[in-house]
């Protein structure tokens, strides 16, 4: 194809040799020149030369194919516009999608089938395929927000469409709080609908703040209040033992099981003196275990083992350690 090619452009341009040649390199949008640097040299062409273009990702050519050529004509390179978008649709968010993917070219309009209170922008019904896509997006918003279904709570308005950015304000029943820790809330009709609905919940059912429990941080800051079903996260100071679940949760006005954290061993200097033992392979500083981990001693030099081999490995238990000693 290569080869082919520049036969035919040496016979082009030689034939071409004598005539005006008013087209310059052409600037080809979104696609380009067929080998481009190849043939610069080619330009200013002649009258009848042509040349292969392709185009990039979603844009096609004049004849739609992948491969198309320009030529240099008295007006200049025809086509004049080379390469031109191509839309597909394929699916319309909040709408009616097409059962088969369908292609736009350029310059075409489409009608599009919102669902029911959704919405075009600017109430418009048709997207064109433009140079940068479709124009709008097909993407319907909402045009209207329905009446919520409320639980534990009722509108403070009733029998409205509520437009976009508008507030529905709300009052929890007797007896209920929204998450807020308040009777009342309000809530706002956006794009997409609703922001959030309201959640009323029994006051009773809320839990104050979860138990502190010893050598633990919460992972989370504090709140004053926490509404039921609320998780709170539990972490042990460093070397000490996690045991139970690190969540708590809030149930009916309680929180649930709390973890503990056991005490690590601390392998003092001293206690390692007193018995002529030091740490396997470690440096004689004090040193901190978790519960469960095993720590190796061995005798001091010039001493011998004065209880069992297997005494000189120990496994940490919440926070004390049985040491071997040697004499
Ligand atoms: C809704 O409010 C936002 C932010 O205030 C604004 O940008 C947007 O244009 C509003 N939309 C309508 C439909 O009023
Ligand atoms: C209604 O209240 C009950 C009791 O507090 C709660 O379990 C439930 O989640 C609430 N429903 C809603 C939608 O807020």
């Amino acid at each position: 194809m290569v080869l082919l090619l520049s036969v035919i452009l040496t016979l082009g341009v030689s034939w071409a040799q004598e005539q005006v040649q008013p087209c310059g390199f052409p600037e080809i949008k979104h696609g380009s020149l067929y080998n481009e640097n190849k043939y610069k040299s080619y330009f200013p062409a002649a009258i009848g030369t042509w040349f292969y273009y392709s185009c990039k990702d979603n844009f096609v050519t004049h004849s739609g194919n992948y491969w198309d050529y320009i030529t240099c004509t008295q007006e200049g390179w025809s086509p004049a516009v080379q390469c031109r978008r191509k839309c597909i649709f394929n699916y319309l968010e909040n709408g009616v999608s097409p059962q088969h993917e369908k292609e736009y070219m350029e310059g075409e309009s489409l009608r599009v089938n919102c669902h029911a209170d959704y919405t075009f922008p600017d109430q418009q019904t048709s997207m064109t395929c433009t140079e940068d896509g479709w124009s709008p997006p097909p993407v319907c918003r909402v045009k209207y927000c329905g009446m919520p279904v409320f639980a534990n709570a009722t509108a403070v308005i009733t029998g409205a469409r509520f437009g976009v950015n508008d507030t529905l304000d709300y009052k929890c029943l007797d007896g209920y709080e929204n998450r807020d820790g308040k009777k009342a809330g309000s809530m706002v009709c956006g794009e997409d609908g609703w922001t959030h609905l309201p959640t009323c919940y029994k006051s009773t059912e809320k839990c104050e703040r979860p138990p502190s429990i010893s050598n633990a941080d919460f992972t989370s800051l504090p709140l004053a209040v926490y509404p039921p079903g609320s998780r709170i996260e539990y972490q042990c100071l460093p070397y000490y033992e996690l045991r139970g679940s690190k969540y708590v949760t809030c149930n009916e006005g309680k929180w649930s099981e709390p973890p503990r954290c056991i005490d690590p061993c601390v392998i003092s200097e001293q206690n390692m003196n007193k018995n002529n033992i030091r740490l396997k392979g470690k440096d004689d500083t004090t040193y901190y275990v978790k519960t469960g981990d095993l720590v190796e001693f061995v005798c001091k030099s010039g001493h011998t083992a004065a209880t069992s081999q297997q005494s000189f490995q120990v496994v940490c238990g919440e926070g004390t350690l049985e040491y071997p000693r040697c004499e």
